[in-house]
């Protein structure tokens, strides 16, 4: 039945292209899709597509939620991780021309350009410069990372401890910086163990986790084209991806039931937590908002270079949102320093990076 109707479709919108002579005109032009000779083998029934298509309308990409206010003009680049026509022109040009005359989110023609192919290969998996200029280089995650990356980078700002906007720091999109171990403030005199297990262990790092196995799970709610590594519902509990076995792979988690493995999304939010209360006693950080705490229509003079770094931490962590799994050794070395180093200012010796309150398994 779906078949015929998309057959149906499908002609009509041949039709339809030829009488406007419009530029949507389905053009496949690889010599092996050619040869696949038919659209089904994408479209129908038993088409590759249909289990990408029921976990997509499960992702938050597909939810549009934060396009509206992207498509600016006048230097903004939004658009360029917030929609599908600003992030294409970003591949193509480097740049963007927003505002466009219309914005969609991010779907599959933004990532894969099978019209054009013949296939449903990524638009690019070439490495990708951090804004540290520090190469992530982790096969289909750096087409992530394009997107899911600091927008600043660490050196330029710490360098300038006169904040006129509250918009001071990483943005949201941090993973690819915190995966990699990248672009966070090191403290002089402090050790930060930078090994990415996570992101040289797992294949296609980003992929590998967040689109792991999605047959395991009805409803397609996580894993695969969900990205989703938890899904969080009411009615059914919340969802972990842990059955794809990606954390239980070659014995490394084994028996995991959720991500607090041997309790380091625990210490990793106690760690925020402390840190969070030092930068709002320093007078840095904002309570209530969780921002730099730069006054409406003033300025906020930040102590030191150290205290900006700790700041900057604190928010690339915190905005992570892995609590931990991204790169745990890196993540709680980032909180101790600069926890220690918030302290001392109030008083206590400058140390070393403190003793783990109780032993994170080495992975
Ligand atoms: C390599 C896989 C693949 C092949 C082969 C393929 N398509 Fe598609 N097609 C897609 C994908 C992916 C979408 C997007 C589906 C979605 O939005 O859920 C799509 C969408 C479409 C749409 C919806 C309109 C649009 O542009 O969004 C039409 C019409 C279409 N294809 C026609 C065709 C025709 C005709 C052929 C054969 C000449 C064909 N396709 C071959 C993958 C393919
Ligand atoms: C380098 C790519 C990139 C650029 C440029 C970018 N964003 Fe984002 N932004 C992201 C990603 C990726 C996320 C989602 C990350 C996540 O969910 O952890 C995000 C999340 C957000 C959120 C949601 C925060 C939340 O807590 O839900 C807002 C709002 C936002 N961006 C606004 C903007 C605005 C406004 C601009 C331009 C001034 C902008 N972004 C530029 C990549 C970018
Ligand atoms: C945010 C980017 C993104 C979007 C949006 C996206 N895909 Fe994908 N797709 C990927 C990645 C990455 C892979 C490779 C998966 C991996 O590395 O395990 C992939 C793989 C696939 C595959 C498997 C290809 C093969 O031959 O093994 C299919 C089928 C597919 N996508 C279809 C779709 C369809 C249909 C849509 C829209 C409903 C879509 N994709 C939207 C990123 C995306
Ligand atoms: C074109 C830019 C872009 C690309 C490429 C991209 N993302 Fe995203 N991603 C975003 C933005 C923007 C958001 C936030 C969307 C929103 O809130 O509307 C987001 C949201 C997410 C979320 C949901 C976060 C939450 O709030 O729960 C996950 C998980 C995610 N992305 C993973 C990935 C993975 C894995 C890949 C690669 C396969 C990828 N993304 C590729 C821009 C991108
Ligand atoms: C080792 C597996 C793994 C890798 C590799 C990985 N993630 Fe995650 N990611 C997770 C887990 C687990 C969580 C947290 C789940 C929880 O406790 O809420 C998470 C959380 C997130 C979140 C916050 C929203 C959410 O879904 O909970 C985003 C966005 C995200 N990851 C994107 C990425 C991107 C982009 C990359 C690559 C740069 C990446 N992840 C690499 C496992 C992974």
């Amino acid at each position: 039945m779906r078949s015929k109707f998309l057959l149906g479709a499908i002609v009509l919108t041949t039709a339809l292209i030829m009488i406007a002579g419009c530029e949507r005109k389905v053009v496949v032009e690889s010599k092996e899709s050619a040869e696949l000779g038919s659209c089904f083998t994408c479209h129908g029934d038993e088409g590759l597509l249909l289990q990408a298509q029921g976990e997509w309308k499960n992702s938050i990409h597909a939810s549009g939620n934060n396009i509206d206010y992207t498509n600016r003009g006048g230097g903004s680049d939004c658009t360029k991780c917030h929609d599908h026509q600003g992030f294409l022109e970003y591949l193509a040009t480097g740049s963007v021309s927003a505002p466009y005359s219309s914005v969609s989110a991010i779907h599959c023609f933004t990532c894969h350009a099978p019209h054009e192919r013949g296939n449903l290969t990524l638009r690019t998996v070439a490495p990708v410069a951090l804004k540290n200029g520090d190469i992530f280089d982790h096969g289909n995650a750096n087409f992530c990372v394009n997107c899911h990356q600091a927008r600043q980078s660490v050196e330029q700002i710490v360098d300038s401890l006169v904040l006129t906007t509250n918009r001071w720091g990483p943005h949201h999109s941090q993973q690819g910086d915190m995966l990699n171990g990248s672009n966070c403030f090191e403290i002089d005199g402090y050790d930060y163990d930078k090994t990415s297990h996570h992101a040289n262990l797992i294949d296609d790092a980003c992929a590998g986790c967040h689109m792991g196995a999605s047959q395991a799970h009805d409803g397609y709610k996580i894993g695969g084209h969900s990205f989703n590594m938890l899904y969080v519902s009411e009615e059914t509990g919340d969802i972990s991806n842990l059955a794809s076995g990606v954390c239980g792979q070659a014995g490394c988690h084994p028996g995991a039931t959720n991500y607090d493995i041997d309790s380091a999304q625990t210490h990793v939010h106690e760690w925020i937590e402390e840190l969070h209360t030092l930068l709002v006693d320093a007078g840095v950080l904002n309570a209530s908002t969780g921002l730099p705490n730069v006054p409406r229509g003033g300025t906020l003079l930040i102590p030191d270079r150290n205290v900006a770094g700790a700041l900057w931490n604190y928010l690339q962590v915190e905005g992570d949102r892995s609590f931990g799994v991204h790169n745990f050794a890196y993540i709680r070395d980032l909180l101790q320093s600069s926890i220690d180093y918030l302290e001392s200012l109030q008083g206590s010796p400058v140390g070393k990076p403190r003793a783990l309150t109780a032993p994170i398994a080495s992975h």
